[in-house]
C-alpha cells in the first residue's frame, strides 16, 4: 500500500535549484498536494550547507508549519567556481574532497537529522537526491572522485538513518533517489543541455515513483524509473 496518503503537504529543500524549482512547479499544480513550501539559501530562514548551524535553525523555523508528509531535498553540487570533477587521481585534492563531502553528504545527513522531526509520524516520505555515479557496484568508468565518494557517503548515511527511523517512526520512508541526467546548472558543463531531459519531466517521473513508495522501500536507492539501484 502506498505510504503517501492524499492529500499531502510537501516541503522542497533547495527550491531555487533546477530540479527543486521543477518540483515546486509540479506540486503547486498537483491536486493531490494540498500545500508545498520551498526552502533555500534565499529563504527568510536560509538553509546554507556552508553553515551547518543554519540547518537546525531552518528546521526549527518550520515547527509550527509542519508536519509534512513529503520532504524532498534537492541540494547538491558537482562543480564549483573552483573545481570541476577530477578526471584522474593526480587531480584529487583534500579541499575539493572536503567541500563536496560537506555539501553532498554532511549537509543532507544533518538535514535528515533535523527535518525528520517535521515528518508526519502516521505516514511520510523523505527523499534525498543522490546520483547513480555514487553507486560503488555500478562504477565502471572511474573519475569524478569527490562527487562519487560524497554521494556514496550520502547513500550510507540515508541507509543508516532509515534503520533507526524504522524503529522510532515505522510509517516513514527515507529514500536515496537518482533523478537521471537532467538539463540543469549542474549538468550544463557535461553536455546536460544535449543529453539531459527537461527538469519538469524528471520531477514528474520521480513524483510517480515517490507516490507509489511503501514503508518497506525505506532505506533503498531508487532510480527515477522506479528501478532499484545497487549500492
Ligand atoms: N542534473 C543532473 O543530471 C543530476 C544527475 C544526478 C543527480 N543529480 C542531483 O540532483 C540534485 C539537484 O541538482 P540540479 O541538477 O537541480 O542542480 P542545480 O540546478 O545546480 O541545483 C543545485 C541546488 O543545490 C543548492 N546548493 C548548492 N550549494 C548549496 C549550499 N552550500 N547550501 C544550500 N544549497 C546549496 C542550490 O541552491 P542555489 O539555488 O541557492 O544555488 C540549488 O538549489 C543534486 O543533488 C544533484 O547531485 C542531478
Amino acid at each position: 500500500m502506498a505510504l503517501l496518503s492524499q492529500p499531502y503537504r510537501a516541503l522542497i529543500i533547495g527550491s531555487t535549484g533546477t530540479i527543486g524549482s521543477a518540483f515546486m512547479e509540479l506540486l503547486q499544480d498537483k491536486p493531490t498536494c494540498s500545500a508545498v513550501l520551498g526552502l533555500s539559501r534565499q529563504s527568510p530562514h536560509p538553509i546554507d550547507y556552508q553553515n551547518p548551524d543554519s540547518i537546525e535553525l531552518a528546521a526549527k523555523s518550520l515547527v509550527d508549519t509542519g508536519p509534512f508528509q513529503l520532504i524532498i531535498n534537492t541540494i547538491g553540487v558537482l562543480h564549483t567556481d573552483h573545481w570541476m570533477p577530477e578526471k584522474r587521481l593526480d587531480e584529487l585534492n583534500s579541499d575539493q574532497l572536503m567541500e563536496l563531502m560537506k555539501i553532498n553528504a554532511i549537509g543532507p545527513a544533518l538535514t535528515i537529522r533535523h527535518f525528520s522531526k517535521l515528518l508526519d509520524p502516521s505516514n511520510s516520505v523523505m527523499v534525498t537526491l543522490s546520483a547513480k555515479v555514487g553507486s560503488i557496484e555500478d562504477n565502471r568508468l572511474g573519475g569524478w572522485y569527490s562527487y562519487r565518494a560524497s554521494k556514496a557517503a550520502l547513500n550510507m548515511l540515508i541507509k543508516t538513518a532509515s534503520i533507526e527511523l524504522a524503529r522510532s517512526k515505522p510509517n516513514t520512508a527515507l529514500i536515496a533517489l537518482h533523478p537521471g541526467t537532467v538539463n540543469s546548472r549542474l549538468s550544463k558543463p557535461f553536455r546536460g543541455e544535449q543529453i539531459g531531459r527537461p527538469p519538469l519531466d524528471a520531477a514528474s517521473d520521480m513524483l510517480q515513483v515517490i507516490e507509489s513508495l511503501n514503508k518497506e522501500d525505506s532505506g533503498s536507492f531508487i532510480s527515477y524509473s522506479g528501478e532499484r539501484l545497487p549500492w
